[in-house]
């Protein structure tokens, strides 16, 4: 047997160390850094040799005139929000990485594109029992098809039955509760993390099987294990959303067979995840009365139009220091956009509270809210509703100036399809030519859109 070798790994960002140190010199983390033991042998874990025994021939450099392209085959999942992250589906031999925070539907989502797939599935699960996955599938409510389960955690035992069983598609929930004979450590450390996923990619590689993984993410939102894992991989891709409200969304953060820009959104429900095709509709309450506070976004996620509704209160303080909460924005920001309307507009806003809520427990990073975020304050704080059939797009600078946004067509074009009436937009956005019956107002500064408002 060969020597056992051990080696130092940082627990929080895979860097390997010679021997033990207090603090990770590559993320700057404290007492992180654990010993793990590596045996280094002759690994044979996904078939290494060809069948009589002998090395495979190493390839040889090849001109890129010479290389054939043809179209990537895709595997058509039956799940359309899940195909257009992916880019139109499943790329054999590609392995792709689902993170999310724990309970927030990672096994459902998977095993629920599992039981629909029209090829032969193997779910393996080291998190669950085979009943608990069959009373899970039962709840699904699917016709099943050609779905295997097996629970199990040793990698050379998964492919042995992968060898008898020689499914079309694999998924393995989770990365972390794998563990392969030729390392020592335990499984979900760094080292057996990096040697199963590095088996599974040959895997998939040599067999042209898509495998799924599930990863767990740390508290600070990042998939748990080495950074390397995410360069390992074809895909990675993230599963948000608030766990106390049903919507979710999935998106992609490096894919290298599609781009990155596409989403996918769910409603978590008692019979599984449901697709949502059409999201504007639901996140915008349908709410006939006019309400003040509350103002409609016209933005765009990835490359999907998404109308989103923006709710504000703004109070007096009763304490000295006045309150600012947000859910779905960035704090830092509505502070920033505060301190434009007192400075520019000339609203006194310091001495009140102001919270901010985007309804359906969605975050949005897409600058172009500014504006509603700041007509739902104004809204607020002068107790005067917005007519419910206008809509913002347009972001706020420092000077009070409105600029313009990205993909402005997009979002008018969305606006008229959902029956509003007035899309408010900066001055300096081109708007192509088009028929439009939406009228479209075009503001320069916020002086305008109060105006216009109130
Ligand atoms: P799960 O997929 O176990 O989360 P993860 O694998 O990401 O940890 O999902 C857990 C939650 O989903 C659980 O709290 C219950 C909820 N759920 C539903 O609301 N409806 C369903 O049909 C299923 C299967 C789960
Ligand atoms: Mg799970």
């Amino acid at each position: 047997m060969a020597k056992v070798k051990t080696s130092f790994y940082c627990q929080n960002c895979g860097a390997q160390y010679a021997k033990w140190q207090g603090q990770c010199s590559s993320c700057k983390q404290w007492n992180t850094i654990a010993e793990e033991v590596i045996q280094k042998e002759e690994k044979n874990s996904w078939k290494t040799t060809t069948e009589n025994g002998s090395k495979k021939r190493a390839p040889k450099p090849v001109s890129i005139h010479e290389i054939q392209s043809e179209n990537e085959f895709r595997m058509s999942t039956n799940n359309i929000e899940f195909n257009r992250v992916l880019g139109g589906g499943l790329v054999p031999g590609a392995v792709i990485l689902l993170g999310g925070e724990p309970g927030i539907g990672k096994s459902t989502l998977l095993l629920q594109i599992a039981l629909n797939l029209p090829f032969k599935t193997l779910y393996v699960s080291g998190e669950e029992s085979q009943r608990q996955i069959k009373m899970r599938a039962d709840r699904l409510q699917t016709s099943p098809n050609d779905c295997f389960i097996l629970t199990e955690t040793k990698t050379q035992h998964i492919f042995k039955q992968i060898e008898a069983l020689e499914p079309d598609v694999l998924v393995i929930d989770s990365i972390q509760t794998l563990h392969s004979d030729y390392i020592e450590s335990s499984a979900g450390s760094i080292s057996q993390i990096k040697e199963c996923t590095t088996e599974l990619i040959k895997f998939a590689k040599e067999t042209h099987t898509p495998v799924l993984l599930i990863g767990h993410i740390t508290k600070d939102g990042n998939i748990a294990g080495p950074k390397i894992l995410e360069h390992m991989v074809d895909t990675v891709l993230q599963f948000e959303g608030d766990r106390n409200h049903v919507y979710r969304i999935l998106r992609s953060h490096k894919n290298r067979f599609g781009s990155t820009n596409e989403l996918g959104i769910y409603e978590m429900q008692g019979a599984g995840l449901r697709e949502v095709s059409n999201p504007s509709e639901i996140l915008i309450s349908k709410n006939d009365e006019y309400l003040s506070g509350t103002a409609i976004s016209a933005t765009v996620e990835g490359l999907r139009p998404l109308m989103i509704e923006i709710q504000a209160l703004v109070s007096t303080a009763v304490y000295g220091t006045p309150q600012r909460s947000t859910t779905g924005f960035n704090a830092k920001r509505l502070n920033m956009l505060l301190a434009v309307l007192e400075k520019r507009a000339g609203f006194r806003l310091g001495a009140k509270d102001v919270f901010l809520n985007i309804t359906g427990g969605i975050s949005v990073d897409d600058p172009a809210i500014d504006l509603a975020v700041v007509g739902a304050i104004l809204s607020s704080n002068e107790d005067i509703a917005i007519d419910r059939r206008v809509c913002f797009a347009a972001e706020v600078g420092l000077a009070g100036e409105i600029r313009p946004v990205t993909r402005v067509e997009q979002r008018i074009v969305e606006a008229e399809k959902l029956g509003f009436t007035t899309i408010i937009i900066s001055g300096q956005n081109k708007i192509p030519e088009g028929n439009y019956q939406i009228e479209i107002k075009k503001v320069n500064k916020i002086e305008e859109v109060v105006s216009f408002l109130f």
